[in-house]
């Protein structure tokens, strides 16, 4: 189907506020996205009809709430061709599913010396659960190098493997470079040393679609708030073999069979990682956002934006002084990028005055900056109702950033 991406902005109420009394150009969708009225409604629906707690009540409240939840588990599992419906686990987010695996598979299955896996290019996220578990049992990080455009240096990663290589974590798309991974062959090569693949897919999930069973990875993360879904709310997948052998990771309601002082049992997938009353609101927008997905098709969404990409970049570099750091053959549409001379968070600030929202910083990627020997870039990120007028008024923007510094 045809989708005219020009007439989809209209579904976010939000785009249509100014920022600065100028009309809001949001290029800042890598770090949260914008959302549609259809995931505001549902949440607001679910607390003006719905709201029970779920999985407890006999009444028919709390049954409507369980079915609805329920629903979107299912619906993700067929949004990312999981195998079984037990095998999405809700989170809090990204962050949390890594941490859920770091401290559940990671302290079941790690001892001292034994290594992990990661890339130059994760995001902290995918390095700070991974150094706590590794403080914790005594392992050791390995770190996959990257190349001067931004990609794996995948010749490296081959060699990083050890017989104690006991996991690797890695980001499917970066938030810092915008690189896309080439996951199908990392994932080869670390099942060829019988070795599984957690894969952090915040930056990817949103962008393209995502098929975890023709991946084969073991485990991907991802959040809603970057789909078009409401913030707090997060889905780890992890094949059912793997999670049926996982400790839980928190204690509490909802995710036990029985509880003696003597002993605990604990409840089934995927109720056993999901402790305490969960994001009931959050999942039923998350479930809004998927359908949404849906309707505009995550073929149709990638193309655009690989199309605003190729645009932005022809644009940005006839900027006098402009380097872009990311340059990988594949990209999601993340342009991260330097002005000599402006600091990158005076930039943020001028095209902010010009109704831009970029994000400047580190990006929570302190080793990308090191690496590219920069202390920050300013990065524009697309979401899918981002247009070629956008980027025009960014160029626009930092010609006039150029005119007040030079
Ligand atoms: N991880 C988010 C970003 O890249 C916050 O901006």
């Amino acid at each position: 189907m045809m989708i005219d991406f020009m007439t989809l902005r209209a579904d976010f109420p939000l785009l249509q506020q100014k920022n600065r009394g100028k009309p809001l150009v949001y290029l800042d969708s890598g770090a949260t996205n914008q959302k549609p009225q259809s995931v505001i409604d549902a949440m607001n629906q679910y607390y003006i009809s719905d709201n029970a707690n779920i999985h407890r009540g006999v009444y028919e409240l709390s049954e409507r709430a369980t079915y609805q939840y329920e629903k979107v588990r299912h619906d993700i599992k067929e949004f990312i061709n999981a195998a079984h419906t037990e095998e999405i686990i809700f989170t809090a987010g990204t962050t949390a599913g890594i941490n859920l695996v770091a401290q559940s598979y990671g302290r079941s299955k790690l001892k001292v010396l034994d290594e992990i896996i990661v890339s130059a290019m994760e995001h902290h996220s995918n390095i700070v659960p991974w150094q706590l578990l590794a403080e914790q049992v005594g392992a050791n990080l390995r770190v996959v190098p990257i190349t001067d455009n931004g990609e794996m240096d995948l010749e490296a990663y081959e060699k990083l493997f050890t017989a104690r290589t006991k996991i690797v974590a890695i980001a499917h798309a970066s938030n810092a470079l915008g690189t896309i991974n080439p996951l199908k062959q990392m994932i080869q090569i670390a099942h060829a040393h019988n070795v599984p693949v957690l894969v952090d897919g915040a930056q990817a999930f949103p962008h393209m679609p995502v098929d975890v069973q023709d991946l084969d990875c073991d485990f991907y993360t991802f959040s809603s708030h970057k789909a078009y879904g409401p913030t707090g709310v997060g889905v780890l997948y992890g094949k059912q073999k793997l999670l049926e052998k996982m400790p839980p990771y928190q204690g509490g309601g909802d995710m036990i069979e029985s509880v003696t002082f003597a002993r605990t049992t604990y409840s089934k997938l995927p109720f056993k990682f999901e402790a305490g009353t969960p994001n009931i609101s959050g999942v039923i927008g998350f479930g809004a956002a998927i359908r949404y997905l849906q309707q505009v098709g995550m073929q149709n969404i990638a193309v655009h934006e690989a199309e605003l990409l190729a645009y932005a970049t022809q644009q940005l570099v006839t900027i006098p002084g402009l380097k872009i750091i990311g340059t990988a053959a594949e990209k999601v549409g993340v342009i991260s990028f330097v002005l000599d001379g402006v600091h990158p968070h005076d930039i943020g600030t001028i095209l902010d005055d010009h109704g831009i929202a970029v994000r400047a910083g580190h990006h929570c990627a302190m080793p990308v900056m090191e690496r590219f020997n920069v202390p920050a870039t300013v990065r524009a990120s697309f979401g899918l109702y981002n247009t070629h007028a956008d980027i025009d008024a960014l160029v626009s923007g930092l010609k006039d950033v150029l005119r007040l510094f030079k």
